[in-house]
């Protein structure tokens, strides 16, 4: 029997507007479904798309200096051994002797003891800890009941072949990283870029993760956005205080996340990643406390010279300007694309009390991550009013995803629109048939205006692209 992962109440406004609306919808639902597995609805995967397409843009079209990738989810067994996840990748793990739960260790120390309170800890420590603290456990509540903390390495094994002698034990990538690191030597010896500079790639990761809980931030199977940046032993420092300002800038001015729900937490040394020599992470304020959404690590030369050691190629730098041969260091941006969906969606949602004393739920998604961009409506379903609004939606469609919706009364499409982020609406009045022109209602301010209909492309385009 599959055992319930809990969905944290603090996120139950925002899960409830997902599924309501068709978001997000839980994995496998017409079989009972499969627990932290989730499938984005048409809004949902609008929204996904709109998310990546504006990280492209800013992370390697409006960069001379970063070309794109798309590398397998399937790579040979070695390179993990060389990036050290087959050794290190792991979280610490105890089990509830009476009811079998398994729990995360120093995630479980800190809910029972503040944030912090595993930092830095070993395995052994961490037991003293647990057994000291005679913790319940949190799924029957049975006391000092628990396993001693060991290892569990978080990579998925599948078989690679169809037949048992050439079957190969193969993982899942835990990080699109690894695909740049071992297409280094690809992309220098078929392009023309010189260091600095960086390879981005989006793409699907997956971690069999110990306590995979709240919504969509912790799952099993998720979307990373992650850009390797090589540069010059000596230049990691400056260009990670770029990097983390970049992406910062990023969220804030180009996906709309408000300044006060975001912070930089810098990694204590205790706690880095074992290739990391700084981290930090731009943590967002969810509904459950601040997590973390972003990770900047330098990771120094430890990627390429741990492939260097396992593959036996060259990876070095020939630098020929200078006339060095190096092992470039690398700073890395590491974005989860659905953490950034659960902060864009918890950012944009708000309960709002309306003059006539309606409440009216709305999405406040910036124009450039909308899933409907403009929802178009005739007035009525007759009279040519449906005719003149679907010309509309025709001629207006190159601008992005638009909703025509002819049923029911005007107030509720535009409630149904603001309940998805539509920022913009259109209805087509009698008066249009007679002036060639449209009321335009923006979705925060509720004003409304009158606009041409010939000069609606250009009124949306400045708004909207
Ligand atoms: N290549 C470095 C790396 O993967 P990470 O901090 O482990 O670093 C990067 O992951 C980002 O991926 C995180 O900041 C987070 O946004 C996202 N992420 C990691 N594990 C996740 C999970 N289980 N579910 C959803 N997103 C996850």
């Amino acid at each position: 029997m599959e055992k319930k992962e809990t969905l944290d109440s603090s996120l139950k406004d925002i899960v409830s507007v997902c599924k309501r609306r068709g978001f997000v919808y839980p994995g496998s639902e017409i079989y009972g479904g499969l627990s932290n597995t989730f499938d984005y609805g048409p809004y949902g995967a609008e929204l996904l798309h709109n998310l990546k397409r504006l990280w492209w843009k800013h992370f390697v079209h409006l960069r001379e200096d970063v070309v794109g990738l798309d590398s397998s989810i399937l790579l040979n067994p070695k390179v993990w051994e060389a990036s050290g996840h087959v050794s290190n990748f792991n979280d610490p793990l105890i089990d509830c002797k009476n009811c079998k739960t398994r729990i995360r260790a120093d995630k479980f120390l800190e809910d029972q003891k503040g944030e912090g309170a595993a930092t830095g800890l070993t395995l052994e420590k961490m037991n003293e800890v647990i057994k000291a603290g005679n913790f319940a456990c949190p799924n029957c509540g049975n006391r000092g009941t628990f396993t001693e903390a060991r290892d569990f390495n978080l990579m998925f094994k599948t078989s690679h072949g169809a037949s048992a002698e050439d079957s190969q034990d193969i993982y899942l990538r835990p990080e699109t990283a690894q695909g740049i690191f071992i297409n280094f030597k690809n992309v220098i010896s078929t392009t023309r870029n010189k260091i600095p500079f960086g390879i981005a790639q989006i793409g699907k990761s997956f971690r069999n993760e110990i306590m995979a809980r709240q919504f969509v931030f912790r799952t099993r199977e998720f979307e990373q956005m992650e850009m390797e940046f090589f540069c010059e032993p000596g230049t990691q420092k400056e260009w990670f205080t770029h990097w983390v300002n970049y992406c910062l800038t990023f969220l804030t001015d180009h996906v709309g996340l408000k300044k006060e729900n975001l912070k930089i937490r810098e990694h204590e040394k205790e706690e880095l990643s074992f290739y990391s020599e700084a981290t930090s992470d731009i943590e967002y304020k969810y509904g459950f406390g601040w997590g973390e959404l972003w990770g900047i690590a330098s990771r120094t030369d430890y990627d390429l010279s741990q492939h260097e050691k396992f593959s036996g190629e060259d990876l070095k730098y020939q630098d020929q300007a200078a006339n060095k041969k190096y092992v470039p260091y690398v700073v890395e941006p590491a974005l989860g694309l659905n953490r950034l969906f659960l902060a864009v969606v918890s950012d944009a949602y708000a309960e709002e009390k309306l003059p006539d004393g309606e409440t009216r739920t709305v999405l406040r998604f910036a124009p450039q991550v909308a899933p409907v961009k403009i929802g178009i409506f005739p007035l009525m379903k007759k009279d040519g009013l449906p005719e003149l609004a679907k010309s509309i939606y025709t001629n207006l469609s190159s601008l992005g995803n638009l909703e025509y919706d002819e049923g029911g009364a005007i107030g509720k499409r535009y409630r149904r629109q603001d309940e998805i982020g539509t920022p913009y609406c259109i209805t087509v009045d009698y008066d249009s048939l007679k002036d060639n022109s449209v009321t335009v209602r923006e979705r925060d301010s509720m004003s409304q205006e009158r606009i041409s209909i010939d000069s609606l492309k250009s009124y949306f385009a400045d708004k909207i692209l």
